[in-house]
This record gives structure tokens, C-alpha cells and sequence, in this order.
């Protein structure tokens, strides 16, 4: 009968994709509150596609957006599936080369390509998963085993609403198994389950000095400037080794295990390869780690952003009253969030000099999570995953960060399966996203056939 869904798939993928289409014309931007009625729509648009194969499904409000439960009765293995339907910002909108919410097929020379905001990030992904049930409710009339969906609409700014959803909902909610679809393929080629997951910590720093804006001339010298307090003190949390200088930072981040090592060893990534993709050459970060160490197993600390003084067009002589930055740290093993906070935030101020303030503000944080790959669930899935891609589907980490992951498993004592398609060219969070249509395609295939799999 797998048979018959595969084909099934293979026959409405025209169809798959123009729902796909549809729910990518809708701008649901998380982050700006100029498109909450839009992630009102997104919801709704999912609410009634769930509803049109036979899934009681309905939208939950929170103090942010919504979001969206279904549910479906069967036997067997009880299966959550997760998915976020709100995406980034578009910006900056010159640097696409078509209205990011008027999605297209585009032919390019590396084959068919879904365009537009939120194909690869993650409306096609949550798709692929919806379409497999979709074939499979159309081929069985009824799914697998019991399903529970959960599609979330403040992934990209943050989860604000999530954890206490989860602890309200927790006994509707709790499930064997959490299947999130909101990860990439290794090197773009081969399936992927994403055993380890870095969390995330964001603050924002803002440095006061002189209480307007001077001529620099007139006091360049006795007037202490913000941005060169601010960029002394970003400066230094890196050695000369790459290390992070955060005292306590490095607490809880385990060196990788010679069976760990030797698995990844034996993945051969292409670290240059993987540079010379975004126009680099040279390793940058921790000495004496690889490349795909650095991403999935070290932590780091990254400035996102940083501004200050006269950034308009032409020139202007100012020494500027304040200066502010956005810097995030991507977490491993069990290090405590709330510790390096309190320690970065110790470090700042203990470079500031008599006459300037900071201002910090919280912009949330995560821990790293790890999975249970001895869960039979995993096996089930590798070997369905190899079937449908011909090659081996690699135990991978990842380097972004998904926080629900970790949610589950403390809120609700539920393991999650990440699995996902995603290409590194997709342009994710960048202009221009796309999704390959060969990523939506076989991604359904592969739902369909990890479901037969996995409720056996
Ligand atoms: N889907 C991404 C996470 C991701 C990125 C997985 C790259 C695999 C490869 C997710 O939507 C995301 O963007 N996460 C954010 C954190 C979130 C709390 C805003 C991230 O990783 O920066
Ligand atoms: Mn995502
Ligand atoms: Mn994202």
C-alpha cells in the first residue's frame, strides 16, 4: 500500500504545489506587527487545508499569533508534528529579484525551484509533511496512526507564546514522538536526522556617553566616544585563538567523543566546498577545530548587528551620544544560559568608563538540546530515508537552532525526530529563498514513507 501513496504523491504533486503556492502568498512576518493579520490568515488557510482531508483542526489564540492544533484518532504510535508557518522579514526588498509573496516555479540550471519568502522556511517543509498525510488519507481513508499537528506563528520572532501554550496544553499536546520538519539536508544531497541542536541566547547592548550628539571637533579628545567603548569591549570577546572570553563560558561544552568524531569523520564534508559556496576560502573561528565542528558541537558568539553615530549617505563629523549592538551565542552541551548573560553582561560593564551607562535587553534564550537516537523511531526513519534518496541518511548536528526541540522534552518529557530537506543554497532568512522542487517532492515521498515506517 506504500506503493500506491508514493504514487499517489507522484500524480498530485501539480496539485501539492499549488497549495503550497497559496499559502506562500500570504506575508505571515512574524516580527512585524504590520502583518498580524496576515499570520491570522496563514492560520486560518491551515486550519481549513488540515479540515479538507478530514482533520479536526482548529486556530488557538495566544497573546501573539496563533496557533494551529489538529488532531486525528488511530492506533499505534502517537505522533506530533511540528512546523512553523510564520516567516522573516523581506528585506532588503531590492535584492529580490520578484515580489517575494507572489511565489513561481523557476527553471534554473540546477533544476525547478519553488521562489519566495518562506518556501524552504519553513511553509514547503510543513507541507511536505501535510501532503504525505493528505496521500495517505486519500489511499487508506484514514492515516497511519494517531497524529497530533502543531504549526506555530512566532518561530522567527523568538516563540514569545510557546511555553506557556505547551504547559496549558501539555496532556493534548504529549505525544511518543515529536516530528519536526525545519532542518536542511547533509550537503545538500543526502537525508538527514539531526541528532544534537545548538541553542540560542540574544542581547542587545546599548552604550550612552554625552547627552546629544557633538561636533567632533569641538570635543573629539576629552569626550569619551560610545562607539569606541563599544567596539573595544565587542573586540575583546574573542582571543587571539577564537575562543570567547565570557569567564565560565566554556562550562558544560564536552569535547566530542571519539565514535562521534569518527561518525562525522566519516561524512567527509567538503569544509571548502562549503565556504567557496557563500565566496570564502579561509577558515575563521576556533583554531584546531573543523569546520563542521564549529557548527554543530562549539559554541560561539556572533555580532548581528551594530550601529551608531551618522550612517546616511556623504559624511558627517560626530561624535556620537550612544552606540548600540545585537550579539547572540549559539550554546552546546549543557551550558546554562542564564549564567553567561549574567557574565557577558559583567564583562561589559566592566569596560565602561566612569562617564558612559549601558542598557542590556533580553532577547531570549535556549538551551542546546540532544536526541534520543536509540529511540526505534530513529532506525525506522534512516532506513526509509535511504530508501527514498539511495544514499545513507547521516546522523548530522545542526548549527541553527530550534528551540522547541528543547520545550518538548523538559515541558511535555517528549523526544523529537528532526528531519528536513532544506538545501544550503536555499537562501533561508536571505533574499531570493527558494525550496527545490525536488526537496517538496521527495520530502512528501519521504514523510510517506517514514509514517509506514515508523506506525508499524
Ligand atoms: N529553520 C531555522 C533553523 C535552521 C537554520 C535549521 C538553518 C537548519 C539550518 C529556524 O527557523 C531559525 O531560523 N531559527 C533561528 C532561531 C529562532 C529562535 C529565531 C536561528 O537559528 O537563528
Ligand atoms: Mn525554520
Ligand atoms: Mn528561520
Amino acid at each position: 500500500m506504500l506503493d500506491a501513496v508514493l504514487a499517489r504523491i507522484d500524480d498530485t504533486l501539480p496539485e501539492s504545489l499549488e497549495r503550497l503556492m497559496a499559502l506562500l502568498r500570504i506575508p505571515s512576518i512574524s516580527t512585524d506587527p504590520a502583518y498580524a493579520e496576515a499570520c491570522q490568515s496563514a492560520a486560518d488557510w491551515l486550519v481549513a487545508d488540515l479540515a479538507s482531508f478530514g482533520i479536526a483542526a482548529e486556530k488557538r489564540a495566544t497573546p501573539g499569533h496563533p496557533m494551529v492544533v489538529g488532531h486525528v484518532s488511530g492506533e499505534g504510535p502517537h505522533l506530533l508534528f511540528y512546523g512553523h508557518y510564520d516567516v522573516q522579514p523581506v528585506d532588503p526588498l531590492e535584492l529580490w529579484d520578484r515580489d517575494p509573496f507572489d511565489p513561481a516555479l523557476e527553471e534554473t540550471p540546477a533544476g525547478k525551484v519553488i521562489r519566495g519568502r518562506g518556501a524552504s522556511d519553513d511553509k514547503g517543509q510543513l507541507m511536505t509533511f501535510v501532503e504525505a498525510c493528505r496521500a495517505w488519507a486519500a489511499k487508506h481513508g484514514s492515516l497511519p496512526c494517531r497524529i497530533t499537528f502543531l504549526f506555530e506563528g512566532e518561530e522567527e520572532s523568538g516563540s514569545p507564546s510557546l511555553v506557556p501554550f505547551l504547559e496549558e496544553n501539555a496532556e493534548e499536546l504529549r505525544a511518543d514522538l515529536a516530528l519536526i520538519c525545519d532542518t536542511g539536508l547533509f550537503e545538500s544531497r543526502a537525508p538527514a536526522i539531526i541528532t544534537m541542536l545548538r541553542g540560542l541566547l540574544g542581547e542587545e547592548i546599548v552604550i550612552r556617553g554625552p547627552d546629544k550628539d557633538l561636533h567632533s571637533g569641538m570635543y573629539g579628545g576629552p569626550s569619551i566616544n560610545p562607539i569606541r567603548v563599544l567596539t573595544r569591549a565587542l573586540a575583546g570577546l574573542h582571543d587571539d585563538e577564537g575562543r570567547v572570553t565570557v569567564p565560565g563560558f566554556y562550562d558544560g561544552v564536552p569535547e566530542l567523543s571519539p565514535e562521534l568524531a569518527a561518525q562525522w569523520d566519516a561524512l567527509n564534508f567538503d569544509a571548502a566546498g562549503f565556504l567557496g559556496g557563500v565566496g570564502l576560502s579561509e577558515p575563521a573561528g576556533e583554531a584546531g577545530r573543523s569546520a563542521l565542528e564549529m557548527i554543530w558541537s562549539r559554541p560561539t558568539c556572533e555580532i548581528n548587528g551594530i550601529v551608531g553615530g551618522y550612517t546616511g549617505e556623504g559624511f558627517k563629523t560626530v561624535l556620537p551620544a550612544e552606540a548600540r549592538a545585537k550579539v547572540s551565542f549559539r550554546l552546546v552541551g549543557t551550558q546554562d544560559p542564564a549564567a553567561i548573560r549574567e557574565a557577558f553582561r559583567a564583562q561589559i560593564r566592566a569596560a565602561l568608563p566612569a562617564d558612559c551607562t549601558v542598557e542590556f535587553h533580553d532577547h531570549g534564550a535556549s538551551q542546546a538540546s540532544h536526541m534520543a537516537t536509540d529511540h526505534p523511531a530513529f532506525e525506522a526513519a534512516r532506513g526509509a530515508l535511504a530508501e527514498e534518496w539511495q544514499t545513507p541518511a547521516a546522523f548530522a548536528g545542526c548549527g541553527g537552532s530550534i528551540p522547541i526541540a528543547g520545550h518538548f522534552k523538559k515541558l511535555l518529557g517528549m523526544d523529537s525526530m528532526l528531519i528536513g530537506f532544506g538545501k544550503d543554497d536555499d537562501q533561508i532568512h536571505s533574499p531570493n529563498e527558494k525550496y527545490d522542487l525536488e526537496s517538496f517532492h521527495k520530502g512528501i515521498r519521504s514523510w510517506a514513507r517514514i509514517l509506514d515506517a515508523v506506525s508499524k
